[in-house]
């Protein structure tokens, strides 16, 4: 699986890192060269580069690219320490970026080729972990579902992209469907558009287009009607923040999707790799979550829709609570978090 999929949403080349950017997809694959601070956080805010995971290798490699800058502009060691802190706060929500770069930031003083190496050490173990979350969910769902695989395939549902672009490898979410699909399992997916940014009619919709898995794009408000419809046997989703009750945070419009999967009786799963789960909180109450723009909502295109002025609610994420969570899927094994299992 991992042959064919050439994508790579992140890498690192000789001095810089290389990044897809991800708002100009699926019209364009526009590659950047990244060697500044101040563009690499642009990158991040503005989503060019996003996705729990491939957060969590940004803020890695990130780390080198602020200490290459530094050495050439003679910064000195607190101005190093501050370009790391802002790194490390560029999106709130996602736990991995923080993680990313506190997996290789305390190796600074060992120099710029341990802190190289740790990175791409991330880059690698974040691809491997897909890799073992996919098999664990493909594994869930051959026993889940193994009297209706006797008669036919199955529709599965997700929300925003979880794969390729959001990872170093195939995919959270979108890996266990990649590989469920490669396993001859799926007949369809559903994707849900994700707005206001379309994460899912964009990047997850380019994705299953390139993968050759049959597909349709609804709009996030034809979920429910999907799922109490019986059109869909099971929705997997990634997470951004996952508590340590099982709690988990994740593209705006997921809360809606489990809860409408729950009224269904349709499992509902997260996948996400163990640097997603933040073992310091206790619940979702505790996760922080990002508010942005009005010009998002207010503008469609770069095209004013709303009236001059507009105030907005945007939240880029929800939290899912535990109950209505049939397993948070990762690479170590599944928790069956609304059983009262914790992480
Ligand atoms: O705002 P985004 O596009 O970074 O949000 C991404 C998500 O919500 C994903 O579902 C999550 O990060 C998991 S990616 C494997």
């Amino acid at each position: 699986l991992q042959s064919i999929e050439s994508l790579k949403s992140i890498a690192w080349s000789d001095d810089h890192i290389v990044l897809l950017d991800q708002t100009l997809l699926p019209v364009e694959e526009s590659y950047l060269q990244v060697r500044e601070l101040a563009i690499l956080i642009e990158a991040i805010k503005k989503l060019r580069v996003r996705g729990a995971p491939a957060l969590g290798v940004a803020g890695a490699l990130g780390v080198v690219l602020i200490m290459d800058q530094a050495a050439r502009s003679g910064w000195s060691d607190s101005m190093l320490q501050a370009g790391i802190d802002e790194l490390r706060h560029a999106r709130p929500t996602a736990v991995n970026l923080a993680w990313g770069v506190d997996q290789v930031r305390h190796l600074v003083p060992a120099g710029r080729a341990a802190v190289l190496a740790a990175a791409l050490e991330v880059l690698e173990d974040d691809c491997r972990s897909n890799l073992e979350m996919a098999a664990n969910g493909v594994a869930e769902l051959a026993s889940h579902f193994q009297l209706t695989l006797q008669s036919r395939k199955l529709r599965l549902l997700t929300h925003c992209n979880t794969g390729s672009l959001a990872t170093a490898g195939i995919g959270t979410a979108l890996g266990v469907i990649k590989s469920a699909f490669n396993a001859g399992l799926v007949e369809e997916v559903l994707a849900d558009e994700s707005r206001p940014l379309l994460q899912g009619g964009r990047l997850t919709a380019f994705e299953l287009a390139r993968a050759g898995i049959p597909f349709r794009i609804q709009p996030d408000s034809a979920a429910a009607m999907a799922m109490l419809n019986g059109m869909v046997d099971a929705a997997f989703v990634g997470a951004d923040r996952i508590a340590a009750n099982g709690d988990s945070a994740n593209k705006i419009g997921t809360l809606s999707v489990a809860l409408a999967a729950k009224a269904a009786g349709i499992p509902f799963y997260i996948v996400a790799p163990e640097s997603t789960v933040d073992r310091s909180i206790e619940s979702g109450a505790d996760i922080e979550i990002e508010l942005r723009g009005d010009e998002e909502l207010t503008q469609f295109n770069g095209k004013q829709i709303a009236p001059l002025g507009t105030k907005t609610f945007n939240p880029a994420f929800d939290v899912t609570p535990a109950h209505l969570i049939a397993g948070v899927i990762t690479e170590k094994k599944i928790y069956r978090v609304s059983d009262g299992e914790r992480l």
